[in-house]
């Protein structure tokens, strides 16, 4: 029987093409950037699944333009708003992410944002780079600790959850803000919020860890940096656009943010530049889930999704 057509727009880890390629008449691509939609057009012409990334939009245009025969576009991630699920679905293609696997690897990576912001590990990495780091001094580049601190996470789904269990072990207290209580085993005693205000004014570090999209779109603007304990830590390994940039740069200027810990931007791989000009931000490049494991077990989970799709079952991974 004849293979499946493949369409894969970005380079992946090798067990992953040796697998797309031992299934599917896999189109791969040495390419580590997005492809042009035009190009993603052309060379899907009879393929029966599209495994993409984040930085491909697949937005309405360029799903109203794939070929019929396209039945799932799988995202080898798990935040999927880069791809137009609701003009998938009007076409019949199905929709599946990434979900559960690279959950504990982007925690850790929320982790080390709060340790490297809070001790100002990226100061003192600039400092030694730079050859003006003169040795040990009892002022030198103190910080804040995690221990015994609050740390308010924003958004409770999967990684949310690891993170505040990894932080539970530095002795930080936890609190959450999401659209619904979580079950009370689920919350492992941290504590709820149900508005804004109370939530925000406890975060003495403050961890966002929601979906991307139009309704968190600027999140974290001026009014609620405002409502931040002054010198409160920000960290954000979910998507740039839950904050507005402007006003954490100006926030982290006059110091009522202290230290800020990003991985991801708004219109990344632009990164704001101002940004770029302070000492309290520790900034990097959107590496949360990249762990030689879990990018394994990322294209794996997306395959598994393009094979039940195209074997007429419902995939687990199913984007709804
Ligand atoms: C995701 O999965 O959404 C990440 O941002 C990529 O690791």
């Amino acid at each position: 029987m004849a293979k499946s057509v493949l369409l894969v727009t970005r380079r992946l880890p090798q067990a992953v093409e040796a697998r797309a390629r031992r299934d599917h008449d896999a189109r791969l691509t040495a390419s580590d950037t997005p492809i042009p939609s035009a190009e993603i057009i052309a060379r899907a012409q009879d393929a029966a699944a599209v495994l993409t990334c984040p930085g491909d939009h697949f937005d309405t245009d360029l799903i109203g333009a794939l070929p019929d025969s396209v039945k799932v576009i799988a995202t080898f991630s798990v935040g999927y708003d880069h791809v137009d699920v609701t003009a998938a679905r009007e076409r019949g293609i199905a929709v599946c992410n990434t979900p559960d696997v690279l959950s504990l690897a982007t925690a850790e990576c929320a982790l080390l944002l709060i340790l490297a912001a809070s001790r100002r590990a990226g100061e003192g990495e600039r400092l030694i780079r730079a050859g003006k780091w003169v040795g040990w001094a009892p002022t030198q580049l103190m910080g804040v600790g995690a221990a015994g601190r609050k740390l308010g996470i924003f958004g409770m789904g999967r990684i949310g959850r690891e993170l505040a269990r990894l932080a539970r072990g530095l002795g930080m207290a936890i609190h959450y803000r999401d659209v619904v209580r979580l079950p009370e085993p689920l919350e492992m005693g941290a504590i709820y919020h149900d508005n804004d205000k109370s939530f925000l004014a406890e975060c003495e570090v403050l961890s966002l860890n929601a979906p991307g999209g139009g309704s968190t779109r600027h999140w974290l603007n001026a009014a609620r940096i405002a409502m931040l304990p002054r010198g409160a830590v920000v960290v954000n390994a979910a998507r740039g656009t839950l904050v507005d940039d402007a006003a954490l740069i100006a926030a982290l200027r006059t110091g009522q943010v202290g230290y800020a810990g990003l991985d991801v931007y708004d219109g990344e791989p632009n990164v704001h530049p101002g940004y770029l000009e302070l000492e309290n931000v520790m900034l990097l490049p959107h590496l949360g889930s990249a762990t030689v494991e879990t990018r394994d077990a990322m294209g794996f989970l997306a395959l598994d999704g393009i094979d039940a799709v195209l074997a007429g079952k419902a995939p687990s991974n199913l984007v709804r």
